[in-house]
């Protein structure tokens, strides 16, 4: 057991209450925030003269020998500590004696961790935010080659209307392009430095707080002192923004698992993203989108743990927040892996064109657009609707459908049939004449394809 504030205290901790207590096993993630910030700090410290120059310099020796040794592995980041600042203190002090121990001037273990897990969570949102550009391009080309290639549209999960392919895939655009303008939203209102916050009531020192948070790239420095040490509000919001990824990931999956069946096969998931079964040879399951449905579970967990976590917590600092970090650090890891796989999946996907146009035509997509041609001849959209009601019952009794009938039979359920109807109700002239604004219709989707390409490229 290393500690370090045994001063007041007489009797030993007993051995199952200092194992429950320690962090090292986990926080030791943010070694490398931990001594950025600390070299933050007694750079600020050292200018505003409440240490040497000399001090200084020592000081940054130090952390800069120990970031060294752990990062190629000369020294190891043991449990010996409680926790990853005890960690780095200690062997500053092993190393360079004296002026080790004014490190910790004017700062609390309460402000370093928040600050340290700011840091390590401002670049996760960056690193995800990279990720589901990644992700976009790939939904891009594969929009770009497929303006014209047509499927049905569904709702209840039955054939409504028919699309295109790229209109199906920018639905999914439109949720990852959200994803990352929320973490560029959450990285936003984060960016802002809690160190020098203290305990929680600041501190006697003549700290310039503007100068450290500008020393790591923050805004600006955080305005209440009881706040900064006990907020983990941005943790929550990359948290939920993280179960909304995994949301949309989840959906897209289970879409993905849906094409690949046997019954539907739209899809083929490459080799390199299926496994066998063990016992029936003919098996390729869609393993990595099925996983990646299932950890949307874990996620999700997170968020409500540390919702839970922080709703009974009195300001300022209490060790439960000590809480927030193996949730969050799984949650974090969890999604940046599904977003790798899933990426990759889908740029091996190959689609089976033929059978999606096929699904299209069956199913009566262009229902609609029959009404809509009856209108189009002077009928009233209610009577069209159900005209063409009575016209779906007579093709299904018949196992044909609205395409393949003659206009003779046509012309039987109403007389405003012309030679015209085959034309007005063909896939192409469905999904082409849909040109509304976010509509399937190839000219339209063309125009959002300029757009998310100029997006993207920014
Ligand atoms: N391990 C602690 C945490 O993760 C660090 C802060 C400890 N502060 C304290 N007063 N014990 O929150």
């Amino acid at each position: 057991m290393a500690q370090l504030w045994g001063g007041r205290f007489t009797g030993e901790t007993d051995r199952l209450a200092y194992q429950f207590n320690a962090s090292i096993n986990f926080d030791k993630r943010l070694f490398h925030q931990d001594i950025e910030g600390s070299i933050a700090h007694v750079t600020m410290l050292a200018k505003q003269g409440i240490l040497t120059e000399d001090e200084k310099e020592s000081i940054i020796q130090g952390l800069q020998g120990i970031l060294g040794d752990v990062d190629h592995g000369r020294l190891e980041i043991d449990e010996v500590c409680e926790d990853i600042h005890s960690f780095v203190e200690t062997h500053l002090i092993e190393r360079i004696g004296e002026a080790g121990k004014k490190l910790h001037t004017g700062r609390s273990r309460n402000d370093q961790v928040a600050l340290d897990m700011r840091l390590y969570t401002r670049q996760q949102v960056q690193e995800t935010d990279a990720l589901l550009k990644e992700l976009l391009g790939v939904i891009l080309a594969v929009m770009e080659e497929n303006v014209e290639t047509y499927m049905p549209g569904f709702t209840h999960l039955q054939k409504a209307q028919p699309i295109t392919l790229a209109h199906h895939y920018g639905a999914y655009f439109e949720m990852f392009r959200r994803d990352r303008q929320r973490m560029e939203d959450i990285y936003k209102r984060m960016n802002y430095c809690p160190l020098g916050a203290g305990a929680l009531a600041g501190t006697t020192y003549p700290l310039d707080r503007e100068y450290t948070a500008s020393l790591m790239g923050f805004a600006g420095a955080t305005q209440n002192s009881m706040d900064s040490v006990s907020d983990r509000d941005y943790l929550i919001e990359f948290l939920s923004a993280l179960s909304t990824i995994m949301m949309h990931l989840s959906r897209f999956s289970e879409e993905i698992i849906i094409w690949n069946s046997n019954e539907y096969q739209f899809v083929e998931i490459d080799d390199a993203y299926s496994t066998g079964s063990s016992i029936m040879p003919q098996k390729k399951n869609p393993d990595i989108a099925e996983l990646v449905r299932g950890k949307t579970g874990r996620v999700y967990g997170a968020l409500m743990s540390l919702l839970t976590t922080m709703k009974g917590i009195p300001l300022a600092y209490n060790k439960d927040i000590q809480e927030d970090k193996e949730v969050a650090f799984d949650a974090m890891d969890t999604v940046k892996h599904c977003l790798v796989l899933f990426t990759g999946m889908l740029r091996t996907m190959k689609f089976k064109k033929e059978r999606m146009a096929a699904s299209a035509m069956n199913g009566f997509t262009n229902a609609t657009d029959a009404a809509d041609y009856l209108v189009g001849k002077g009928v009233p959209f209610r009577d069209a609707h159900a005209i063409i009601g009575r016209l779906v019952l007579y093709c299904i009794e018949k196992e044909t459908s609205i395409d393949k009938l003659s206009l003779e039979e046509l012309k039987e359920i109403s007389d405003k049939f012309e030679a015209d109807i085959y034309e007005a109700v063909s896939l192409e002239t469905c999904v082409a004449k849909r040109l509304t604004i976010g509509g399937p219709g190839p000219e339209a989707m063309k125009e959002v394809i300029q757009q998310y390409k100029v997006y993207l490229n920014n």
